[in-house]
């Protein structure tokens, strides 16, 4: 072991994918971590109610440079709905897992994609998610409290 992240984290750390701005979106969401002042903005392209493309921009630490890039991975060619289900948990493991003081960056990650995905159904069908009650309420679990795994 060399150090708390994985190699998956280091890689997308080191080379993240779709980095960068789409303009064509027709969806940017934009979200901060009030835990850390860091933000994430993130662009889709939808097409048929799948997501085609996407891009982000991070500023913001490794594992939140990281997450983003395995999120938008992680949508790219799903549907809108399918999308939606990709949790910061989901983004985390499939990166190999994070250090638990990191866990909250991953929580930007799901933000942003809810957050571009808002956008583009305010958009297309004037009705964004309902993004306070979102199903998604176990996020704030993850504070330091040694819970869980
Ligand atoms: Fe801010 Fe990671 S420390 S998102």
């Amino acid at each position: 072991m060399k150090g708390p992240y994985s190699d998956k984290v280091m890689e997308h750390f080191s080379s993240p994918h779709n980095v960068g701005e789409l303009d064509d979106a027709d969806g940017v969401g934009e979200v901060g971590n009030p835990a850390c002042g860091d933000i994430m903005k993130m662009y889709i392209k939808v097409e048929d109610d799948v997501i085609v493309d996407t891009r982000f921009k991070t500023f913001g630490c490794g594992a939140a440079i990281a997450t983003s890039s395995m999120a938008t991975d992680l949508i790219k060619g799903k549907s809108v709905e399918e999308a939606l289900q990709v949790t910061n948990k989901a983004v985390a493991e499939a990166l190999g897992g994070l250090p638990k003081q990191k866990l909250h960056c991953s929580v930007l990650a799901e933000e942003a994609i809810q957050a571009a995905i808002d956008d583009y159904l305010k958009k297309t069908t004037g009705k964004g998610l309902d993004l306070k009650q979102s199903s998604h309420d176990h996020h704030h679990d993850h504070e330091p409290e040694g819970d869980d795994e």
